[in-house]
This record gives structure tokens, C-alpha cells and sequence, in this order.
């Protein structure tokens, strides 16, 4: 074991010797500790961690996984999964983040650097016990401590280097589904927002798009000019995004299949023979995007639709999800024939029922094909939650060059700690199920934790039929996620905001005008958590000891103004809120808004399927601008200020040019705005850098629910 810290202070153990996984890159200096934990690493290969937990221990992180903000209670596994049916047993999904924090009379950060199985069972077995099994002896250790539980997941962020950042289009309202099966049904949904003045920022494109399933080609029959298409959307601030599977259809002729071939790109099976598996094309090829040389070439391929003025892609299937392999479905095909006539009792039945419900994504796959890691051969299993990770690098590393110095959105499935930096996440194939919008709310401060902050979930929810009061309820709550897209599942009920009747086609386009009245200061809350390593949702907890905040599961802080508390329930009219502080219910109706300062403790909220609610924290701003039918026809001319001043509050809004990296320069604007209560009024101080900004206008309230309203002109 060697140990070593980083600059700000965190602790490493090195246990054997570690593969890189591009997860941390703060420098390591040599010195002496002691172990924290200690791992007992057994025969068999694996190396256990076990911590004891108190009672009142919490735990905290861990990413995209189910489950609450609280982990305990569970087994939990990183080992990147499609996993279609997220059902309570369900241990495994699509991303693999080692970050937790134990929080009880002391908190302490853990981060488990490694890149196979971890399982982890938080006091699921065993009340009193966190154990911790790690599939391997080769890992770091980072070991945070800190007094608060946001000055570690801070200096967690800072190890792991800053967040991704989109467009500032990224952050507009996005319509998804496969299935939209050529141009002209892609154009009606684009009209239907226009005709019913829907806000809509951009359409993911689905493989549908695709000739065959195959990567990096458009079907000339469904998407015949597709540039001139993507083109005419753009004008009017319309983005295409679509989609890349991880899979290379086999195929002689194919040009991406051919160069793979040639520039020996592909994973090897045990013989160095490119390894062949089955997805959406039938039999593929798996780039090893371990290889630098290969991460550039299938980078390089994003061009084919850069060059169509596409500025945004997402990167599916890249468990690497497998459908079968040819021996697998083999067996299970001819295991049926043997049993053609024959009388099969109830063992025999399950069993051939098995060989073919199992086929997909066994773990003797991932055991069969090879990456080259360095000099050396890896198993994927070995290695397994970096391969979405590198496929993202990969195209972020592509789009980098192709686009120049614009950002662009880049969105993948699987993912690990790491990744963070290349591109978003979103939380794969959720159901139309009132417990998925639960989990969505649970997962932003669990994926922040771990560095995910341009994430969201299927608004809708992907498989299932979604409804319209569902929809409604979803939206609720996600136009407050950096990442907004409704995507849905082919043969599934339709879930555009208009396909469900009047009611929901208004109450939709009203809380999708909300997302675009608040888009100042989701990018602001965006931009300053990545610049300063903060969350951006938070749960209550992290601000307060008491009990009620520490059981409130479904209430978030975003940013340090906001309070969220979606209702996620069928037929509710509303629901029980906790306020730990005294704060005023902000409610949107139309362009205007109503307040009242509420006190602390339980609340009833009235929240009806036409409101819009949140919380506004005490001495604390926000800024709110009129909505338009994208990020391109925004106006923030006249800034909004809604304040809650009970002494004194305090708002920096940040902004930049929203496309280039020039803010990585620290090219941006800000607009400070500071409201202290006087003697009988409120006295205003602006230092504004934003030349965009014109006016601001000013609604003020006090804690005895007195409002002033004022404008100023800069
Ligand atoms: C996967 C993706 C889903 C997509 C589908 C078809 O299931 O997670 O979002 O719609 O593949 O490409």
C-alpha cells in the first residue's frame, strides 16, 4: 500500500497497482498515513471494505443509481448495465459512481477509483454494516474529510476537475422519441409546437434516422436532405440531436466498418479476431475506445454530421449493451429444437424459458472480448465501466475539433466518475411509473455528488404509456434539471405535450414557458456550481441537522435560493412540504407570479396540475426574464428580480456568450445585485457587466408579506 495527498488536502491509498481511469486529476505527493479503512483482501481475488454504521448514519452519493438520497437500506453494484426494467431488486444500472459520503456526528467522502464490479451493501444485510465488496485488488482509495458534508462533496469536485458544459441551447425544452420514423414526422412535431406557440429548443433524433442501424449514416429514403433540413430548423434556433450506438454494424463495404477493420480498431476476442456480438444491426463490432488512436478515428466520424450543421449528439448502448452473442442464442435455439414434442414439466419449461430471456448482456460476455489498456490486454470486465466513458471522450474529443471552439451538446448513457468532463448523462430507460419521477427527483443531488450536472431524466418516462396528469407532474418538477428532454419508447402511447387534450397541451406549455422565464438563473446556478465546485440541487440535509430535513427525500435546494417540492403522486390536488426555514411559496401564473411568506414547519401546499410552485428562501434573489420560443429569441432586456428580503440579500448573476469556451478565460458577465432593508424601504445596488441587461424591474417582499414593487434603469 502507498499513500499519498492531493493539494486540497484529500487522502489516497494505493492498493496494488491501480489502471488510470481518468477520474482524478489532481497530483499526488508522497506521505505517510494511516489506514481509515482497512481492506481485507481475500483469496479469491476480491478485497473487502467494512464500515460500521451508527444509527443515525447516513449515506449519501453514489450516483445514478435507485434508491434514495439516504443509500441506506440497499445493495447497490457499479458495473455499467442496460437495464431496461428499473424495478425495485434492480442493483445494477447504467453508470458506475464510487462516491459516497457516511454522515453521522462526523462526515468523511469516500471514493473507491476502480474500474470492475463494486457491490455495495448499505446495511441491507446486516442494519448495522456497510460492506463494501470490490471485484478486484488493484484500486485507490481517496478518502475525504471535511466538517460539513458540502466542503467534501466540494473537494470531491475539485480532484475530479470541472463538469461539462453545454450550449446555453442545451438547457432549452427537447423533444425525443423513437419511433418519429422519417423527415415528415419530425417536421409535424416541429410545426405542432409552432402552430400551438410551444416552446421547443430541438428534437433528438432516434436511429430511425439511420440507414440499417448503421453509425454515422442517414438513411437517404427517410431522411433524404437531411442537411438542408437541419438547416432550416437551426435558423429558427431548432437543434437536431442525433443519436450513436456504441455497436459498428459488420458489413463489407461499409466505410466505418472498413476503417475499423483497416486501422485495427475493433475489440479482440481470446484468438485477436475483432470481437462480433449482437445489437440493433444484427452482428457489430465494438471500437476499443481504450486505444488513443481509436478514441481520434471514431471521434473524427462525428463529422459526417457536423457537416450537416448538427451540434449536438448522444451516445447510446454503451454498456456496451449486447443483445447475444452467436454462441449463446445458438444454444438456446437449439435447446429448443430438442425439446420440440416433448412433455416438459415445470424445470425443464423455466429452463429453456431462461436460455432465451437471459440472452442479453450476461456477464460470460463481457469475460470474452479484449481491450488493449497500455501495453497490456484487458478483459472488458476487467475494465468495464470505462468503455461509455472513453466512447464519450471519444466524441468529445471529435466535436471539439469539428465545431471549433462551440460548445456542443454531447449526452451518453453509460458513464463513470470521469466522464463528468466530456458529456452529460441522462438516466437512461426509466419508466411512464409515478415512482420513476420519484427517483428522478432523488438521483440530481446523488448525481451532482459525482460530478453529473447536465442530467435529467425521460421526462414522461421512456417505456409505458404516459398520461397526460403524469406529464404534467413531470414537467412539475423537470424544468427545474439542466437536461429537459420528454423522450418515449417506440409502440408506446405518444407523449408530446399535445397529444393529451386541451388541459395539458396549456399546463405543459405553460411550465415549458416557465423553464425559459427561469433559464437566466438555471444557467447562472449551472455555471457557478461547475466554476466553484458546488451542487447545484442539494437536499436539505446538507443545510440542516434537523430531523424532518434529514427524512426530506422529495424536497430539494437548488442553488442557495430555491426550494423544490414537485408533487409525484397521482390524483393529489397537493402535498405536505416541510420548510426549515421561513420562505416565501413563489407560484407562475402566465408572465406574472403571486407570493406569501410562509414559516417554518410542515405545510400543506395547494399544487393543482395548472400551477407552477416553488419556494424562495429567505434574504435570497432570483432573476426571471419573458419567455420566448427558444434560447435564440430570448430578450433579457428587462431583467425580473423576485426578492425575499427580510435584511439583507445577495445575487450574482452570471452570464456569457452561452456558445464558445471563451468563460473558461473568464470571459463573462455578471450582474451583482444587492437589496438591504432601510428604515422604510429597500435600498437597491447594481454593478452590472451584462450589456444585454437594459432594466431591471423589481418585485420585493418582507417577511410580514409586504410587496414593493421598483424599476431601474442601467
Ligand atoms: C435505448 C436508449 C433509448 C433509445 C433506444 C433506441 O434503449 O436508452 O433512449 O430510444 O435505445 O435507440
Amino acid at each position: 500500500m502507498k499513500t499519498f495527498i492531493l493539494e486540497n488536502g484529500v487522502k489516497v491509498f494505493q492498493y496494488g497497482e491501480p489502471i488510470d481511469t481518468d477520474a482524478v486529476y489532481a497530483e499526488k505527493l508522497k506521505q505517510k498515513f494511516d489506514e481509515k479503512l482497512k481492506p481485507s483482501f481475500k483469496e479469491d481475488g476480491k478485497a473487502i471494505i467494512n464500515i460500521e454504521l451508527e444509527k443515525e448514519d447516513m449515506v449519501y452519493g453514489l450516483g445514478g443509481n435507485l434508491g434514495g438520497i439516504n443509500k441506506r437500506g440497499r445493495v447497490y453494484q457499479s458495473y455499467c448495465t442496460d437495464e431496461p426494467s428499473h424495478t425495485e431488486e434492480k442493483t445494477t444500472l447504467y453508470g458506475a459512481h464510487n462516491f459516497f459520503i457516511v454522515s453521522g456526528k462526523t462526515h468523511c467522502g469516500y471514493f473507491i477509483d476502480f474500474p470492475s464490479r463494486i457491490k455495495y451493501d448499505v446495511g441491507f444485510s446486516t442494519l448495522d454494516s456497510f460492506n463494501i465488496e470490490i471485484f478486484g485488488q488493484d484500486f485507490n482509495l481517496y478518502v475525504i474529510e471535511g466538517e460539513t458534508l458540502e466542503e467534501i462533496s466540494s473537494k470531491f469536485l475539485q480532484i475530479i476537475g470541472k463538469p461539462y458544459v453545454p450550449p446555453k441551447w442545451g438547457f432549452g425544452y427537447f423533444q425525443s422519441r423513437w419511433g418519429y420514423k422519417n423527415k415528415e414526422e419530425v417536421l409535424e412535431v416541429y410545426n405542432t409546437f409552432k402552430e400551438n406557440k410551444i416552446p421547443l429548443e430541438g428534437i433528438y433524433l432516434d436511429l430511425d434516422y439511420m440507414d440499417n442501424f448503421k453509425d454515422f449514416s442517414i438513411s437517404k429514403e427517410r431522411f433524404d436532405g437531411f442537411k438542408d433540413f437541419v438547416e432550416k430548423l437551426k435558423k429558427d434556433g431548432t437543434y437536431l440531436i442525433p443519436i450513436i450506438d456504441a455497436g459498428v454494424k459488420v458489413e463489407k463495404g461499409y466505410d466505418v466498418y472498413e476503417e475499423g477493420i483497416k486501422g485495427d480498431h475493433f475489440c479482440k476476442d481470446k484468438d485477436g479476431k475483432p470481437y462480433t456480438a449482437a445489437v440493433w444491426p444484427g452482428q457489430v463490432h465494438f471500437p476499443d475506445f481504450f486505444k488513443e488512436d481509436t478514441q481520434k478515428w471514431f471521434g473524427s466520424k462525428y463529422k459526417l454530421l457536423t457537416k450537416s450543421g448538427i451540434e449536438g449528439v448522444w451516445n447510446d448502448m454503451n454498456e456496451p449493451a449486447i443483445f447475444y452473442d452467436q454462441k449463446s442464442i445458438d444454444e438456446a435455439i437449439n435447446s429448443a429444437i430438442e425439446s420440440k414434442g416433448k412433455n416438459m414439466d415445470v424445470f425443464s419449461f423455466f429452463d429453456l424459458k431462461d436460455k432465451f430471456a437471459n440472452l442479453a448482456n450476461k456477464d460470460e460476455y463481457y469475460k470474452s472480448f479484449y481491450h488493449q489498456v497500455g501495453n497490456t490486454m484487458k478483459s472488458n470486465d476487467e475494465v468495464h465501466n470505462l468503455y461509455g466513458h472513453y466512447m464519450t471522450k471519444s466524441a468529445n474529443i471529435g466535436l471539439k475539433k469539428l465545431l471549433d471552439d462551440k460548445r456542443f451538446v454531447l449526452i451518453s448513457r453509460a458513464s463513470s466518475i470521469g466522464m463528468h468532463k466530456y458529456g452529460g448523462i441522462w438516466t437512461g430507460d426509466n419508466c411512464s411509473f409515478w415512482s420513476h419521477l420519484d427517483q428522478n427527483i432523488k438521483n440530481m443531488p446523488s448525481l451532482n455528488m459525482c460530478g453529473f450536472f447536465y442530467t435529467g431524466a425521460d421526462t414522461g418516462g421512456f417505456g409505458n404509456d404516459c398520461y397526460g396528469e403524469m406529464l404534467v407532474r413531470w414537467l412539475q418538477f423537470s424544468v427545474f434539471t439542466p437536461l429537459l428532454r420528454n423522450h418515449s419508447a417506440i409502440g408506446c402511447q405518444n407523449q408530446e405535450p399535445y397529444v393529451f387534450g386541451k388541459e395539458v397541451k396549456e399546463n405543459s406549455k405553460n411550465l415549458i414557458k416557465a423553464r425559459y422565464r427561469l433559464l437566466p438563473y438555471i444557467y447562472s446556478e449551472y455555471m457557478k456550481s461547475v466554476n466553484n465546485y458546488k451542487l447545484m440541487f442539494k437536499p436539505l440535509s446538507f443545510e440542516y441537522e434537523d430531523e424532518l430535513a434529514k427524512q426530506a427525500e422529495d424536497q430539494l435546494f437548488l442553488g442557495n435560493e430555491l426550494m423544490i417540492a414537485p408533487v409525484h403522486k397521482p390524483n393529489h390536488k397537493g402535498r405536505y412540504v416541510y420548510l426549515p426555514q421561513k420562505m416565501v411559496e413563489v407560484s407562475f401564473k402566465g408572465d406574472c407570479e403571486s407570493l406569501a411568506v410562509k414559516d417554518c414547519g410542515i405545510h400543506y401546499l395547494s399544487y393543482e396540475l395548472e400551477d407552477f410552485k416553488f419556494f424562495l428562501r429567505k434574504n435570497s434573489i432570483i432573476p426571471h426574464i419573458n419567455p420566448a420560443m427558444n434560447v435564440k429569441h430570448l430578450s433579457q432586456e428587462t431583467l425580473k428580480i423576485i426578492a425575499y428580503v427580510d435584511s439583507e440579500a445577495e445575487y450574482n448573476l452570471y452570464d456569457d456568450d452561452g456558445i464558445s469556451h471563451q468563460y473558461q478565460q473568464g470571459n463573462s458577465f455578471n450582474t451583482n445585485i444587492k437589496i438591504t432593508r432601510g428604515n422604510d424601504d429597500f435600498i437597491i445596488e447594481v454593478d452590472n457587466s451584462n450589456p444585454s441587461i437594459k432594466e431591471i424591474e423589481f418585485t420585493i417582499i418582507d417577511s410580514s408579506n409586504n410587496i414593493k414593487n421598483k424599476k431601474i434603469k442601467l
